[in-house]
């Protein structure tokens, strides 16, 4: 019995596989029922007792042996096969490289980003599910005050205190307290984010939009600082010839506060759709940061001053690239998207 089973051994080491067809015929003659494989633990049966475990040892090593070979070589020509199916023809026209590209927001947002850090302003970010305080009482919201339902927000959860409630942000204004709370003056930076608002969605608003946000805190800032950091951004974003225009406005955490308007890029101050015939557009809310707000920073606001404002990064980029509905840029429609190659 070892003698066959030895020679067995030999068949099988010296088998050739190099196709299916032969492959199949190994099956065959090793694997299959009346395989001699087979053939040999039928034998099995009749071996005396004293030599019926080395003899089932033998058997079994083998067995794994012709199995290990099979299947080694059926992965191995199979996915020959697959790959020869693979090759293309070769004589058909080429399918160019579809490269993506930038989402229109992204391009604006980077921009801006560009435009600040030339005046010296960092970039930071904060949480878009954020606490009242964040969003509201820190920034001189009072309890119950109307000017929060300028904005109307989506609760979270309830919190323990009015203050504790959570929501999601309505506007950019939550990471000035956060920042102010961890960075002493002077500073300088932008905040770009998404924020949130239970608005109905149409065609010019939508529940949810990005804000950037400017905050300059240090001695000495001024208004007129805040002006001309306006005006230049405005001239770099919209061209060298773009004037702007101040409106009193109101804002809790910002006294006095302005409304942002730039002459209209597009008509030049004729009149236009854009700009409803009026040659301005709206661009941003501003103001000086209210004291109370510095102090529920911990920041003395007898020795420091500082300048906000906060613009819509979607009317940025409907003004720029002439788009008349907020949505699309929502919807993630490639057609759309592929049309935006930089500013
Ligand atoms: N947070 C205000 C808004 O969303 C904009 C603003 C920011 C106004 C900073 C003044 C200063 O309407």
């Amino acid at each position: 019995m070892i003698e066959k089973i030895e020679q067995l051994n030999s068949e099988v080491e010296s088998a050739v596989i190099t196709g299916i067809e032969q492959l199949e015929n190994f099956r065959l003659k090793f694997l299959s029922k009346k395989g001699a494989l087979n053939d040999l633990f039928e034998a099995f049966k009749d071996v005396p007792k004293e030599s019926k475990r080395e003899v089932g040892q033998r058997l079994n090593v083998l067995k794994a042996k012709i199995e290990e070979l099979y299947f080694s070589h059926e992965e191995a020509l199979t996915s020959i096969n697959i790959k020869n199916q693979d090759i293309p023809d070769i004589t058909l026209p080429e399918i160019p490289d579809q490269a993506g590209s930038l989402h229109p927001l992204t391009l604006v947002r980077n921009r801006i980003t560009e435009i600040f850090a030339r005046m010296g302003f960092s970039s930071s970010e904060g949480p878009e599910i954020e606490s009242d305080w964040y969003n509201f009482s820190a920034l001189n919201f009072a309890e119950n005050h109307p000017a929060r339902e300028m904005q109307d927000t989506f609760f979270v959860s309830k919190g323990k205190s009015q203050k504790e409630d959570m929501l999601l942000r309505t506007h950019t204004s939550n990471v000035q307290i956060r920042l102010m709370e961890i960075t002493k003056p002077p500073l300088r930076s932008i905040m770009i984010g998404r924020v949130f608002r239970n608005e109905a969605i149409s065609a010019r608003a939508h529940c949810q939009f990005h804000q950037v946000e400017g905050l300059y805190v240090d001695k000495n800032v001024s208004f007129k600082d805040l002006k001309d950091t306006l005006l230049y951004f405005s001239r770099e974003m919209f061209g060298n010839d773009t004037r702007i225009r101040l409106r009193p406005s109101y804002f809790p955490f910002t006294e006095p506060s302005a409304e942002i308007d730039i002459s209209c890029f597009i008509c030049k101050g004729d009149g236009c759709n854009i700009c409803k015939h009026s040659g301005w557009v709206e661009i941003a809310g501003s103001g000086m940061v209210d004291p109370d707000v510095l102090e529920n920073c911990g920041i003395d606001s007898n020795e420091y001053t500082g300048f906000a404002f906060g613009m819509g990064i979607e009317r940025i980029a409907m003004l720029k690239y002439d788009v008349k509905d907020i949505r699309l840029f929502f919807d993630n429609d490639v057609r759309f998207l592929k049309q935006f190659k930089g500013i």
